[in-house]
């Protein structure tokens, strides 16, 4: 059987390949479940420090919700198509959302529905200059499903986002730039490089810190600034004691490059009397 989500491992960045290039990487019940369960996994590997998420072929990143699929679902009853449909695309999307590594999408080609709304919901993408975006759910009748009528107005704005809502035009990537749906857009032979570059750019730095950027950030960004605020300490406390952060302040003040053991283990006591520094990797 073929696997509707293809991973692999490069130098601590996991590539996740969205795997049905025939359906223009359209997304079934059972490829959602199989990039949840990647996910999972990912999120416990120490071998792995970053995710790229793409479309495989040549025509999509994601074309969005399986549409067959889910008109069964829509045929059983509301209830049904709430659970096996709408609760699943959102568990996804609030899922890389809120992830503690940071995922960027390397928008491949095609990004309809729940392919533009997985890029509104990763913290990160890149677009080739071959992407295309569009929120067409409305030339079927229906509101977005995944997350699309929330995320896209908090980066865009009410009105953009309410345009391409209720008209379901395609728009171009520079357009998805403009609306700070992607951080850049590249030369398609240059998507992977780029993304990879991005990867790196970040994974040099504490995986504790990084963690800790993302959640605050996913965690404040719907609340008000004063919750975001106890975000953003309650971050930096769970920071204060860790090697990492010790590494990272003893580094510069020592002019040096840090090495981060990426442990968020506190300190021992004893070792901080005793040294006055610990945390510096071998
Ligand atoms: N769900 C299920 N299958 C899909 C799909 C989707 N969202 N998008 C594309 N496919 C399938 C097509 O059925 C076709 O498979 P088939 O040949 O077995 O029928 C294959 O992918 C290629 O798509 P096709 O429609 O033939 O390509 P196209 O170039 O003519 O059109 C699109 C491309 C993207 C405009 C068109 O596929 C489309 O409108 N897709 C739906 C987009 C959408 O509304 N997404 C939001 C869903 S909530």
């Amino acid at each position: 059987m073929t696997d509707l989500v293809l991973s692999e491992t490069r130098d601590r960045i996991a590539i996740l390949t969205l795997n049905r290039p025939d359906k223009l990487n359209a997304l079934n019940y059972a490829l959602i479940d199989r990039l949840l369960s990647l996910l999972d996994l990912i999120e416990t590997d120490d071998g792995v420090r970053a995710v790229i998420l793409t479309g495989a072929g040549e025509r999509a990143f994601s074309a969005g919700a399986d549409i067959r699929e889910f008109s069964s679902s829509v045929a059983e009853g509301t209830d049904a198509v709430l659970s096996d449909f709408v609760m699943r695309g959102q568990r996804l999307t609030a899922r890389l959302e809120a992830f503690r590594k940071p995922v960027i999408a390397a928008v491949n080609g095609l990004a309809f529905g729940g392919g533009c709304e997985i890029t509104e919901a990763v913290p990160l993408a890149i677009a080739s200059d071959r992407a295309l975006f569009a929120k067409p759910e409305i030339k079927l009748a229906m509101p977005p499903t995944f997350g699309g009528t929330q995320r896209l107005p908090r980066l865009a704005g009410r009105k953009r986002a309410l345009e391409l809502l209720l008209t379901g035009d395609a728009f171009s990537p520079a357009r998805a730039l403009e609306l700070g749906l992607v951080n850049k857009v590249v030369p398609h032979a240059q998507l992977m490089p780029a993304a990879f570059d991005l990867a790196r750019r970040i994974t040099v730095h504490s995986r504790a810190a990084v963690a800790g950027i993302l959640t605050a950030v996913a965690r404040g960004i719907n609340q008000s600034i004063a919750e975001g605020l106890l975000v953003e300490a309650e971050q930096f406390a769970r920071m204060a004691p860790t090697a990492d952060l010790r590494e990272g302040l003893d580094a510069w003040m020592e002019r040096r490059q840090p090495a981060y053991d990426g442990s968020r283990a506190h300190r021992p006591r004893d070792a901080v009397r005793q040294t006055g520094r610990v945390g510096t990797s071998p």
